[in-house]
């Protein structure tokens, strides 16, 4: 076969990777290729339907089908996770919920020497990858949606959180949440179907004679051949297709990697980028030795809590018939989708949330008790790769939320259905309590967590295989998470799932989920935190493992995303993320695609 050559190679069509090929192949004069592991399943339901996304994951065409290795805090438990691995990544099978960080967390990045990456840039560049119908917000490709309420729950959710004084009429794309929220669904408003990086940005490239797409190929790993002085140059990749064939195509101006968060460090340690010591035991070659790659991993830990409610109530309907698959139930909802564009297949189902301060803050009791957790130091461990002046730097941050009245340390989603996770990450499903149970499902995420952990590369690694990478999060390693984690989860049952109206509506004295607490028992933290290590699981929000900062802080890419030590190569996907955004990153990482397309563009 002869050799082709593009002008940039983007190595993952998932989200940032289509951001950028339909961004950069805008420019006629600039040829443009995107290589994608996984298939094109645009046509499929289950990535169209916005409620059918769980049947991905546990299809291994589809989904990357990861495993962390057994997390010390959480008891020894391994978690299992996913990722997308179809054309759209994670885009194509995600929960839909679309909503910005928080303007402190951007202004962080910048402050760690990254300049352009604020909230005053970074908002507008969000705002390019988004449009907003209900709201005229956004102008960009992507479109969203808010459901129509069909019960009474998301009032009696709005009007329990007001009653604990908190505003329920937060903007999502204000940067400055603080209280309820609605949060809005990446589902084209007309006709119901998901909204991602596959169709909305995707259609307008294919168009174009100079965007090219490949996908059933997987990228084995980046070409340096050439060095100059002390920066090395990329030249091209290697790739397989799916019959097998391994191939070399090249790049006359720079390659992108865009493989995610897992992905894209097993790329770069694969092709000789990584900690020279681990890269010698494994045989690989070093090209560029920088011990920071793969390391601060980051994800949301989280937690849930479900109450059995009263039942038989006009409006407080759950969704318990249809999570266990009762034919009639999930056949009523389907023709609700097909006819009239409505019922639980139109939606996320995760539009009624909260984002918490850490619980008392108000008073002087709370911040006494806040002052007394941050006096907590984090162990050194010599498991995790950091310098002090980034440990400090990310410590400053989230002490800076936890001290804040108006700062959220926890994302709190609602459901009126029995739901959550296994010990092993799964998702739990009404077939787990009696057929007459109902129940309003609590779940919270640690939104700014403190510990870090990493993604490497084993002897066995490929390319193309999911089992083969030791990925340690370190879950609630660092001592504050877990007080914080438990603070909140001990406030949303003892207080929030207290107060009315909600309070009125759970039955008094009734079951929570299984392994959960009964009534009462929340009162002591020291129940919490043993529930919380026993249940808690990660979020499929990774990110860091290619951090954006400066080299001697522990970067491994510059505020531009170039690849430390290379002249031409770039990250520009989750990965490149140095301090995790407050709630699910999706919005976050169009952004970063949107101003990364920016910057090349600019020439810089
Ligand atoms: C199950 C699930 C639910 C989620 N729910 C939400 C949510 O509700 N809201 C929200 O905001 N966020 C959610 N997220 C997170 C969000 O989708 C991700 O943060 C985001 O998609 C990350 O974008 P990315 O471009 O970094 O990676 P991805 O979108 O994952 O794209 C990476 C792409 O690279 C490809 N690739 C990997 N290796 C290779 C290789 N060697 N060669 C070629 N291609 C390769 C992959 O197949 C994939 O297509 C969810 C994620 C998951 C997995
Ligand atoms: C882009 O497409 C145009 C029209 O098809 C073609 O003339 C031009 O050579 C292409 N440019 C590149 C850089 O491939
Ligand atoms: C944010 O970044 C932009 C772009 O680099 C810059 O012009 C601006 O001065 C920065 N700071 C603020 C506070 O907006
Ligand atoms: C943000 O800043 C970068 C770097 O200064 C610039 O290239 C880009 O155009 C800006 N983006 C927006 C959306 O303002």
């Amino acid at each position: 076969m002869a050799s082709v050559n593009f002008d940039f190679i983007i190595v993952g069509g998932g989200l940032a990777g289509l951001v950028l090929g339909a961004r950069l192949s805008e420019d006629p004069d600039t040829s443009v290729s995107v290589i994608e592991s996984g298939s094109d399943l645009r046509e499929d339901p289950r990535v169209n339907v916005p409620a059918m996304w769980p049947a991905l994951l546990q299809d291994p065409n589809a989904a990357w089908q990861f495993k962390t290795v057994p997390q010390e805090s959480l008891g020894g438990r391994e978690i299992e996770f996913y990722q997308g691995h179809v054309l759209g990544g994670s885009s194509a099978l995600n929960g839909l919920s679309f909503s910005a960080t928080s303007k402190a967390n951007i202004d962080a990045w910048e402050n760690l020497g990254n300049p352009g990456w604020n909230w005053t840039n970074f908002s507008k560049a969000i705002a390019k990858a988004y449009h907003f119908d209900e709201t005229g917000k956004g102008n960009g490709p992507l479109e969203l949606t808010v459901p129509a309420e069909d019960s009474e729950w998301p009032r009696v959710w709005r009007d329990t959180l007001k009653a604990l004084g908190f505003s329920v009429a937060n903007d999502p794309f204000s940067g400055e949440v603080c209280g309820g929220l609605t949060v809005p669904d990446s589902i084209y408003p007309s006709t119901k179907q998901r909204s991602y990086s596959g169709n909305a940005y995707l259609k307008s490239a294919l168009d174009r004679s100079n965007f090219t797409l490949w996908t059933q190929t997987s990228v084995d790993k980046v070409l340096f051949d050439k060095t100059e002085g002390d920066t090395t140059i990329v030249t091209g990749l290697q790739y397989t297709t799916k019959a097998g064939d391994t191939n070399i195509v090249k790049a006359r101006k720079e390659i992108i990697l865009t493989a995610g968060t897992i992905n894209s460090p097993k790329i770069l340690e694969l092709s000789g980028v990584g900690d020279k010591n681990r890269l010698d035991a494994l045989g690989i070659q070093t090209v560029i030795d920088n011990p920071f790659v793969g390391e601060n991993l980051q994800n949301h830990a989280m937690v849930d809590v479900s109450f059995e409610v009263k039942g038989g109530e006009k409006g407080f309907e759950t969704l318990e018939k249809l999570s266990r698959g009762d034919p009639g139930t999930i056949a009523a909802a389907m023709d609700a989708y097909q006819s009239r564009q409505a019922g639980p297949f139109s939606r996320s189902g995760a539009n009624h949330a909260a984002q918490l301060p850490f619980p008392g803050i108000e008073s002087e009791d709370g911040r006494q008790r806040v002052q007394r957790i941050l006096r907590q130091t984090n162990p050194k461990s010599d498991i995790e790769k950091t310098t002090e002046t980034f440990a400090a730097a990310h410590e400053a941050f989230v002490h800076s939320v936890l001290e804040s009245p108006t700062g959220a340390s926890a994302s709190y989603l609602s459901a009126p259905v029995f739901t959550g996770f296994n010990s092993d990450g799964s998702q739990a499903s009404a077939l787990q309590v009696g057929v007459d149970e109902r129940y309003f499902t609590i779940v919270l995420l640690l939104a700014h967590p403190l510990s870090r952990g990493s993604v490497h590369v084993t002897p066995s690694s490929t390319s193309t295989s999911s089992h083969d990478l030791a990925i340690d999060p370190r879950y609630l390693s660092h001592p504050l998470d877990i007080e914080v984690l438990a603070s909140h989860l001990q406030y949303a049952a003892e207080t929030l799932a207290a107060t009315d109206p909600l309070a009125s509506h759970l039955k008094a004295g009734g079951k929570r989920n299984p392994t959960g607490p009964q009534t009462g028992s929340f009162k002591d933290l020291e129940n919490v935190k043993r529930y919380v290590r026993e249940t808690t699981v990660g979020a499929q929000h990774y990110t860091g493992t290619c951090s954006m900062m400066p080299r001697d802080m522990g970067g491994v890419v510059d505020s531009k995303l170039r690849l430390y030590g290379c002249r031409n190569l770039r990250v520009c996907d989750a990965s490149i993320i140095p301090i995790t955004p407050r709630t699910n990153p999706q919005a976050t990482v169009y952004g970063i695609a949107e101003l990364a397309a920016d910057i090349i563009k600019s020439g810089a």
